[in-house]
């Protein structure tokens, strides 16, 4: 028996299967404030047959479409996120997000030091990933690590 969590949205895009926890860094990673008077329906830790340990949260935006860029940013937040795009109270899309192998900009180095965090010299960030589960990133310029956890902290919005 499938129970709804939360109620269904009629347009727009629904992120699934987040990690729990999460949300909350999505909804600040896409710059959503809720001001913008957008319905916007949040459901945390809740159960998931799916997910490792059995719980997750999903993020639900009516009327907001994303950009690639705005994908791109959720798959080093929420790595086993979905996304669906809904039409018509249809899922008429369904997208798993992808972990790519090389990071350029989007993160600051967690290193104050480094060469990409000097403002006159302005080299741009890069991060290779050396782990895609955990996900764990390297700076290219000083091998400084990321870890999955601290990645909200490093994004550059
Ligand atoms: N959803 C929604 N509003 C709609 C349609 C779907 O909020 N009008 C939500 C569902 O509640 C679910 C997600 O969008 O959280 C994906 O919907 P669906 O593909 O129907 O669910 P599942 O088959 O469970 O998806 P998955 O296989 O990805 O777990
Ligand atoms: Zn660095």
């Amino acid at each position: 028996m499938k129970e709804m969590k939360v109620s269904k949205i009629n347009n727009g895009t629904v992120i699934d299967h987040i990690p729990p926890g999460r949300a909350l860094e999505v909804l600040k990673l896409l710059g959503i404030t809720g001001k913008e008077g957008k319905m916007i329906l949040v459901a945390m830790n809740v159960t998931s047959n799916r997910m490792k340990g059995g719980r997750k949260d999903i993020v639900k935006i009516e009327g907001l479409y994303l950009s690639e860029d705005q994908i791109r940013r959720i798959a080093l937040i929420a790595p086993t996120a979905t996304i669906n795009i809904i039409k018509n109270r249809e899922v008429v899309e369904k997208k798993g997000v992808e972990i790519p192998d090389e990071v350029s900009g989007i993160l600051k180095c967690s290193n104050p030091t480094c060469i990409t965090r000097n403002e006159k010299v302005r080299v741009a960030s890069k991060f290779r990933v050396i782990n895609k589960n955990p996900l764990r990133l390297q700076c290219v310029y000083c091998e400084s690590i990321i870890e999955e956890e601290e990645i909200s902290k490093y994004m550059v919005t």
